[in-house]
């Protein structure tokens, strides 16, 4: 509990002064966590019928449907991506990029708790990134040593695949939120 309200502290001072009272930030944060916990249940469940092979697949067919899903609920575009991605479509621009480099370096530095960024634009638009560490359980398809039928399988999927040699604690990506400057449609 006591690691937890440091924790909040933590994240507090890391944030832009107002970011606190933009409602999108704690909106953000919600459907993070919400595709954080749907694409996590969804792969565990996978993994633990049918093995990581039909994981992948499974992944490979539900991971953007469900996104879509939570940003038509939510009112933004929420998705993920990462310096080193698996669909390309998860590729960073150049400000997630920077963001993404921030992130792993607080993380190869220490930093606790993982890092989130938000940040409002001119125009009313704003953007929320939240930092993804990689856990010993993503190790199977995005570590150093990949079976072969999970390689195979990651391969026929994503043949541009630069998502693997991870570590446990490494930032294997980020969740990434974006709110559409209002009176626009969600992107
Ligand atoms: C069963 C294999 C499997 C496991 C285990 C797995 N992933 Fe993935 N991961 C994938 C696949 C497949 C994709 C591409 C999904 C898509 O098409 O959007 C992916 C994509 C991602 C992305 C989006 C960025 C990118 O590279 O395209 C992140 C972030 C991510 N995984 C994090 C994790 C984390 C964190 C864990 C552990 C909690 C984990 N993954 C466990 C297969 C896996």
């Amino acid at each position: 509990m006591k690691r937890n309200a440091l924790a909040a502290l933590c994240l507090l001072v890391s944030l832009p002064a107002g970011a606190q009272d933009d409602d999108r930030l704690t909106r953000s944060r919600d459907a993070a966590m919400q595709l954080g916990q749907e694409l996590s249940a969804t792969l565990l469940t996978a993994i633990g019928t049918d093995g990581p092979v039909a994981a992948i697949q499974l992944c490979n067919v539900e991971a953007s449907p469900i996104a879509a899903r939570i940003s038509a609920q939510a009112g933004a575009s929420v998705g993920r991506t990462a310096l080193r991605f698996r669909n390309p479509d998860n590729a960073p621009d150049a400000d997630a990029r920077a963001v993404l480099m921030t992130f792993e370096r607080d993380l190869a530095a220490g930093a606790t708790p993982p890092r989130e960024h938000f940040e409002t634009r001119p125009d009313g638009s704003a953007r929320f990134m939240s930092a993804i560490v990689t856990q010993a359980l993503c190790l199977t398809c995005h570590g150093s040593e990949i079976a072969p039928e999970v390689a195979a399988s990651i391969a026929e999927h994503y043949p541009a695949d630069q998502a693997t040699g991870f570590a446990a604690g490494d930032l294997r990506g980020a969740f990434l939120i974006e709110w559409p400057a209002p009176g626009s449609p969600a992107r």
